[in-house]
């Protein structure tokens, strides 16, 4: 078989073997590239869900307040802090204080007023969150710790 070359003095099976080889070589530097950033995480940690809340001095033996923006009831009674979360577990809705505990107005679930399930679709309680004391003394919510139900800071 003949080897016909061009003007240039390339043959087509040249032509081909050197086109073949670049892109191995641009895919093995692809490669090599994206090698190097799977070692790092794509998804950034999001900001800290520690919410420190002062002096428990402001918070006097039967308080029950909604933490608004971070979706958190807390509490205190006699015998200490506790927290729950207002997310639903059934689809994540905002559940509301009723005089028996609590209701999720999006499809019906009621809960206890220690946040387990009275009534579903909800398949469980309402998490209760890690009350702990800050280094200066202070009262501290972290939403991220899930605590078994009925554990309360004693302060
Ligand atoms: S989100 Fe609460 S019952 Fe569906």
């Amino acid at each position: 078989m003949s080897d016909k070359k061009n003007e240039n003095g390339i043959s087509r099976r040249e032509f081909l073997t050197k086109g073949a080889l670049g892109s191995f070589l641009v895919a093995m530097g692809g490669a090599t590239v994206g090698g190097f950033a799977l070692p790092k995480p794509t998804v950034s940690p999001g900001p800290s869900r520690r919410y420190k809340l002062g002096d428990p001095g402001k918070f006097p033996v039967g308080t029950a307040m909604k933490m608004d923006k971070e979706n958190i009831f807390l509490f205190r009674d006699v015998e200490g802090f506790y927290a729950i979360t207002a997310v639903c577990t059934h689809l994540g809705c905002i559940v509301v204080r009723v005089d028996d505990g609590f209701a999720c107005p999006c499809h019906g679930s009621r809960f206890a007023p220690d946040g387990h399930v009275v009534e579903g679709p909800a398949p469980r309680g309402l998490l209760w969150l890690e009350v702990s004391r800050t280094p200066d003394g202070g009262v501290m919510v972290d939403a991220d710790v899930e605590v078994d139900l009925g554990t309360k800071l004693v302060v």
